[in-house]
């Protein structure tokens, strides 16, 4: 399915597409998988097969150019190692089957709303279901995207796999 919101409209030749990830092609799958790696922050073995794993892949195209990414993940960590119970949460890990995340915008397109396009592009696509996130604690525009989208930061900060920096938890309860 493509989607062309009334904001990219704005911006000519910015198309909107939110598929099934079986729906792409290798080629576009291997251009996520480059902007995804571009951003640093998340491992890029297997990033392909990853992203063939998720629900729904959101990006945003100026002509054949892949700019913008995110996606609507399952959850793959075990009950002991997920974001939820490091964040010593009250909510439950087995209520979250799905996980927002592979955010990432191409340089020269930030700041024309594009992650918060992607964002609610895919919550719309998944109105009934509990939705977690976890963010960088320095991210504060990543954050303010979610907290945009209806969802609150719940339990304390926690390491990140790297031992690098600290992240939040982010939960969006279903109606
Ligand atoms: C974080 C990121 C995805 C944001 O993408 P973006 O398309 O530029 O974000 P948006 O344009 O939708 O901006 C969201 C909000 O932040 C604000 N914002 C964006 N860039 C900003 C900046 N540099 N300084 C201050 N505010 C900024 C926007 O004005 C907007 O606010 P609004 O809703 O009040 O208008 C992008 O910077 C990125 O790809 N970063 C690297 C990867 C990353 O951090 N991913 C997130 C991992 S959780």
């Amino acid at each position: 399915m493509t989607i062309t919101y009334s904001y990219l409209r704005e911006n000519a030749g910015l198309i909107l597409h939110v598929v099934r990830p079986t729906k792409l092609s290798y080629a576009k799958l291997h251009d996520l998988s480059r902007l995804i790696e571009e951003g640093g922050q998340i491992r890029a073995d297997g990033l392909a097969d990853r992203l063939l794993r998720c629900r729904w892949v959101a990006y945003v195209c100026d002509g054949l150019v892949v700019v913008g990414t995110a996606a609507l993940k399952t959850p793959e960590d075990g009950p002991d190692n997920n974001a939820i119970v490091k964040a010593q949460s009250p909510y439950n890990f087995y209520d979250f089957k799905i996980e927002i995340g592979f955010l990432m915008v191409a340089t020269l397109y930030r700041g024309k709303r594009l992650a918060s396009v992607l964002t609610k592009a895919l919550c719309d696509k998944e109105p009934l279901s509990n939705i977690y996130a976890t963010v960088a604690e320095t991210n504060s525009i990543a954050q303010s995207i979610l907290l945009k989208n209806r969802f609150i930061q719940s339990g304390i900060p926690f390491a990140d796999r790297a031992g690098s920096g600290m992240l939040l938890l982010f939960v969006k309860i279903s109606n």
